[in-house]
């Protein structure tokens, strides 16, 4: 179920994610800026879109590309002012799009005020107070408070320095070193957070995506912990492709980092501070919770509005596992009555035109590279991408959308060594890749310096060579490109109210083929890898959409068409 109020906005959206170091650069600098994302809004609100969410462009040092935030309520200069968010604002709202912004509450960058101040402040200080600061233990105090490992490689504590230059306490760092988590039982903390949510929603904003959503509690006493498997480096459990589904290595008998039950009074806070604003505003998790059972807690009807399906990003391309996450996702979703999301990609993960062609085990963040084994064909991966971008945009709930997919751009494998920038990269000593790839500038023209990113051509990674063709400009009004096909299925969805529908499963196909209709619209997906038959009465039915070979009686591999239910 999925209608208890069907005008809440968050229900059946279409959400893009807008990178903003890679979107558009107005400045030329190299980076992407608000004033460039302003300036392509336009072929957004062509792309037929409800909403975009925009990662972190606050005031930040960039050790994790903005995720490292030091001043909550101010633009970085590399990406514009706040009149330039406000412009911003003021031209999506106009095109009917609404903005979503990322709040990164777990922790702060070390530039940070607050952190400064307790660098400099004693042991046992209200400033200490605010992060989590720990005597080491070992005879002088030089070994870690416990074994926590950092996601991003490395251990999760680093040791301060003492104003005479002795060596001091440690503080957490779940992520990079240059991000410390906040103590979220301090009441500072809690308060500081409210004014930050008030601050963005009275400019106008729709509502946040709210980072590392379950790690802001961490079981008292901070037991030690290792992992009964390698994670994936956001937190999730890294399920490697293809392979079985994973421990559930989170929560109350896992990680006391993640999932733990405090977490949940924070967003019940949240929710009630956002309904005193007009207007529908949201939340979003970005929590990597198994089961879905469990992530559904995120979304119960006093807390967030949407949470973000990894487990369906996670799954391979392959009919039985796409059944089986379908149907968990509705089920534990409207449990607690809330809609399900639909994700692919993300800035954390490798792109889906490439990930769905790649044969070897890759855990989420991990990335890819030269050297990585199983290394996807590219034209496979953009025939599945298309595929499952067709079969995703046809489920029941809200989508999320990553800027360039609907170019089908694949991820960047080839980047040269000394153009990454990922700390996990550099923290796991360059043996894990990391996100770079999936972060390279977009393409919007072809022929022309950094293919219209900007007008001097420079780019903060390095574009390839042979993007031309993935353009926006060259798939503008071309039949069959993958821009058109996007437009398309968003127009179809819109028009046959799919985000607000339900599914029923459609029997009689072949094993490797999904098959459900959705009201008007039955979607038929080949996920094998050759040629598969459709019987009668959907042979001849009218097609509406196709994002590969569909000839009558038979679909092609790797390919999804939505018909007319007969
Ligand atoms: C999740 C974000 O999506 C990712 O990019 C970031 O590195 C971590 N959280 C830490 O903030
Ligand atoms: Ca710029």
């Amino acid at each position: 179920m999925n209608s208890r109020n069907s005008s809440e906005w968050w229900r059946s959206a279409v959400i893009y994610q807008i990178y903003p170091r890679s979107f558009a650069d107005a400045n030329g600098d190299g980076i992407g800026d608000l004033p460039g994302i302003t300036s392509r809004l336009s072929a957004l609100k062509s792309l037929g879109i409800d909403a975009i969410w925009l990662s972190p462009f606050m005031t930040s040092p960039q050790k994790d590309a903005g995720y490292d935030v030091a001043d909550y309520c101010d633009v970085d200069p590399i990406f514009g002012s706040l009149s330039d968010f406000d412009a911003m604002t003021t031209k999506a709202h106009d095109y009917g799009i609404r903005v979503i912004v990322d709040l990164v509450p777990n922790h702060s960058s070390d530039a940070h005020p607050w952190f400064q101040a307790a660098l400099a402040a004693a042991p046992g200080s209200p400033e200490r107070g605010r992060y989590i600061f720990r005597d080491g233990t070992g005879e002088n105090g030089e070994i870690e408070p416990n074994n926590w490992q950092s996601v991003f490689g490395g251990p999760a504590w680093t040791r301060t320095t003492d104003a005479d230059g002795t060596p001091g306490q440690w503080y957490l760092h779940i992520f990079d070193t240059s991000q410390p988590d906040f103590d979220w039982t301090n009441d500072e903390v809690r308060e500081m957070f409210r004014g930050v949510l008030r601050f963005w929603l009275d400019r106008g904003v729709d509502g946040f995506r709210v980072d590392v959503a379950h790690g802001m509690i961490k079981a008292d006493g901070l037991p030690d912990y290792t992992p009964p498997a390698e994670g994936g480096s956001m937190g999730g459990s890294g399920t490697p492709l293809g392979l079985e589904p994973a421990i559930d290595d989170i929560g109350e008998d896992g990680a006391p980092y993640w999932g733990q039950e405090g977490v949940h009074d924070i967003y019940r806070d949240w929710h009630t501070l956002l309904e005193e604003y007009e207007g529908d505003r949201v939340l979003c998790a970005e929590a990597w919770v198994e089961p879905l059972s469990k992530m559904a807690k995120w979304v119960r009807p006093d807390e967030m509005q949407q949470a973000f399906n990894f487990p369906y990003l996670e799954t391979p391309w392959q009919a039985s596992a796409l059944r089986a996450v379908i149907d968990e996702s509705l089920e534990a979703f409207s449990a607690v009555d809330a809609p399900s999301t639909w994700v692919l990609s993300n800035h954390d993960v490798v792109r889906h035109a490439s990930r769905l062609a790649v044969t070897a085990e890759n855990p989420q963040g991990h990335g890819i590279g030269p050297k990585s084994p199983g290394q996807p064909i590219r034209e496979t991966g953009l025939r599945r991408a298309r595929a499952a971008t067709a079969l995703m945009l046809a489920l029941p709930g809200g989508a999320y959308l990553y800027q360039g997919e609907e170019l089908g751009l694949p991820e960047v494998i080839d980047l040269p060594d000394e153009a990454r920038q990922d700390p996990t990269w550099f923290r796991t000593d360059r043996e894990r890749y990391g996100r770079d790839g999936c972060r390279v500038p977009i393409p919007w023209e072809a022929g022309t310096p950094a293919y219209g990113f900007n007008t001097t051509g420079a780019a903060w990674l390095p574009q390839p060579a042979d993007w031309d063709g993935y353009a926006r400009a060259s798939q503008v009004g071309v039949e069959g490109s993958t821009l058109e096909l996007y437009r398309e299925a968003l127009r179809i969805r819109r028009e046959h109210g799919l985000g607000l529908g339900s599914l029923s499963w459609v029997d009689g196909f072949e094993e490797s083929v999904v098959a459900f209709s959705n009201g008007a619209v039955t979607v038929i997906a080949n996920t094998g890898s050759t040629i598969a038959a459709i019987p009668e009465p959907f042979a001849s039915a009218e097609v509406l959409l196709s994002s590969g070979a569909v000839d009558g009686s038979t679909i092609g591999a790797d390919t999804t068409v939505w018909v007319l239910t007969p």
